[in-house]
Formats: C-alpha cells, sequence, structure tokens
C-alpha cells in the first residue's frame, strides 16, 4: 500500500469511529511512541546488532590512544564537551547509562554544588537514524553505483549503505589500522564482504577510488584528527580527483563550514552546487530532525 493509499484506508477508518472517541484517538496518533514499532525493520535490527558487538570492543569514549588530537580538540571546546559516538550509543542507551551512573549528560558547575548545565556531546559516527536518513530519503536509488566513505571509522556508513541502499560497491579508506580491523571484524561476521570493502590507507594516496566514486561521503572527516595543513591538503586532493560529472557529495557540515576555520585557499567554485533536502522526514521518536540539518547534499558540476 502506497502513501495515498494508506491515507484513504486511515480517512475510511476514522470515519468508522464513535464521534466521541475521535479526539482522543487522533491525539493518540499524534502522540503516541506505541506506533514507532511499525518503522523497526530488519535492517535496524542488524545495525543494532553490529553497534552491541562494537562496543564490546571499545571503551566507552570510543576513541583511541593514538587519537591525541580528536581528544585535546574535545578538551578545547568552548563549551564543556564530550565524545559519545552515535553509532554505538543511541538515546536510549545514553538514557539507561545515565540511569545506571556509568554516563552523564551535565557537568557540575561548582563542584560540591548542586548546579550542572548540560555537557555537549559530539559523535565521530553517524547515528543509526542519520544512516536511514542518508539512505533512504537524501541519496538517489544507488543501485550499481560505488560509494567511497572517507574516514570510515566503525564502518557505520558502509553497513547502512549495505542494508539501506542498493549500491554496487561501498568502499571505506580509514587511516587507523585498529578502526580497520573492527570494520573487517564486523563485515566478515555479518557476512557483507560481496559489497563492502575497507582500505587502510590515507585517502591522499587513493586518487583513482576518489576518481570512479558515484558517492562520496564526508562526516566531519578531517577537522578532529588532522593538523588545519593537512586537512587543506586532504581537501585539495578531493577537489582535485573527485571531478564526475553528477557524481555526489555528502559532507557534515557544509563544505563552506568545514574550510572556514582553515586558512589557505582550496579552489572549490564550480566545483559542486548543492541539492536541496527534506529534513522534515518523522523516522521514530529519537528522530533529530535539528541532527539531519547538518547532512548537506552536493551535485558535482563536471570539468
Ligand atoms: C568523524 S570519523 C567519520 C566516521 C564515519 N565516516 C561515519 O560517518 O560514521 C572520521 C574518520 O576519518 C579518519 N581519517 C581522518 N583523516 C583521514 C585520512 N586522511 N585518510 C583516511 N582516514 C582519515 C579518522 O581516523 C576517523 O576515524
Amino acid at each position: 500500500m502506497n502513501f495515498s493509499e494508506a491515507k484513504n484506508e486511515i480517512q475510511r477508518l476514522l470515519s468508522r469511529v464513535q464521534r466521541q472517541d475521535l479526539p482522543r484517538l487522533i491525539d493518540w496518533m499524534k502522540n503516541t511512541d506505541e506506533l514507532d514499532d511499525a518503522l523497526t525493520d530488519n535492517q535496524k535490527v542488524i545495525l543494532q546488532s553490529i553497534s552491541e558487538d562494537l562496543r564490546t570492543c571499545l571503551p566507552m569514549e570510543a576513541t583511541l590512544s593514538s587519537e591525541s588530537l580528536a581528544v585535546e580538540k574535545t578538551q578545547h571546546c568552548a563549551h564543556p564537551t564530550v565524545h559519545v559516538d552515535a553509532f554505538l550509543y543511541d538515546e536510549e542507551t545514553v538514557d539507561t547509562l545515565c540511569e545506571e551512573g556509568k554516563m552523564s549528560r551535565n557537568y557540575c558547575l561548582s563542584c560540591g554544588s548542586h548546579g550542572t548545565a548540560p555537557l555537549d556531546f559530539i559523535s565521530h559516527s553517524f547515528s543509526i537514524l542519520e544512516l536511514q536518513f542518508l539512505f533512504q530519503h537524501a541519496l538517489p536509488d544507488l543501485a550499481g553505483r560505488l560509494v567511497v566513505d572517507v574516514g570510515s571509522r566503525l564502518g557505520a556508513v558502509l553497513y547502512g549503505g549495505y542494508l539501506y541502499s542498493s549500491a554496487a560497491q561501498l568502499v571505506g579508506v580509514e587511516i587507523s589500522a585498529e578502526f580497520v580491523r573492527l570494520q573487517n571484524m564486523a563485515v566478515e561476521k555479518y557476512g557483507f564482504s560481496d559489497r563492502i570493502q575497507v582500505i587502510h590507507a590515507d585517502i591522499c594516496s587513493q586518487d583513482s577510488l576518489i576518481q570512479n566514486a558515484d558517492v562520496l561521503i564526508m562526516n566531519n572527516v578531517f577537522e578532529y584528527f588532522l593538523e588545519p595543513s593537512n586537512q587543506l591538503k586532504a581537501w585539495n586532493f578531493i577537489v582535485h580527483n573527485f571531478r564526475k560529472k553528477g557524481a555526489l557529495l555528502v559532507t557534515v557540515p557544509s563544505i563552506l563550514e568545514s574550510l572556514s576555520s582553515l586558512q589557505g585557499s582550496v579552489d572549490h567554485s564550480q566545483w559542486v552546487e548543492e541539492v536541496p533536502l527534506d529534513y522534515s522526514v518523522y523516522l521514530g521518536k529519537d528522530s533529530d530532525q535539528d541532527a539531519y540539518r547538518d547532512i548537506h547534499l552536493y551535485r558535482v558540476l563536471g570539468s
């Protein structure tokens, strides 16, 4: 049944409900989260299972001791910030951990007082809902396409693309050997190796892969992990090599914001045009449309 057929069915059903019960029923439909069960699909269950597996392999902050730059950057944010990986910890898991006293959403304003303020959370991965938004609502049909995730970390984009799209190949490039090992473990365990490949490399060595990609995903890839001069180099490499006309680029945050703090030039004029996205889609009670708004889609103009 498609959307308009379902709408007609619901209208027919509502016309049969006792008049005095209608306001209560409509209020329930608007506000309940009991209907959210209908939004849970097999794909989401598999992603949750991968997330649970990976959680057991990593410390709660899900960063490696080798990632000193990322840790330092988080510590120097204007507002107290902690890293909570959104693929590993969804809202419900964070709530449970807070109730158990293992995690906190707040920090103490003056030690010993009851005054607290909310911590800022940053994530180095997409959440399952963001993956669903990306592959089911933002991107077109990817049948036959090559998707490359620049800095694939835990592999969230690769698993999301495998389960929520028909992409022919999903390739992750990750500079950290430890994260490559974790991704390969998940790819093997869940039987994804027919369409997913993980390459342990600096993206700047992958010119022919980038030239052949139909979709390139860049989720906050360089800012926390590379010094500004290397970020500049990596962006120039991407702009130089990702040139296939009509290919799609996904960035978080926007290209302008990603480049705004870098001193030096990246010539991206005439490179891409932004494709407007509809962020209003409802994906469940934890659906955070503000998070989707950080996701930007661009189309390569071709040189
Ligand atoms: C914010 S995470 C992105 C995670 C993943 N793409 C997602 O959306 O869930 C960025 C990752 O990029 C990796 N990275 C940073 N610079 C890189 C480079 N030059 N080449 C390959 N990977 C890089 C980091 O090690 C980190 O794991």
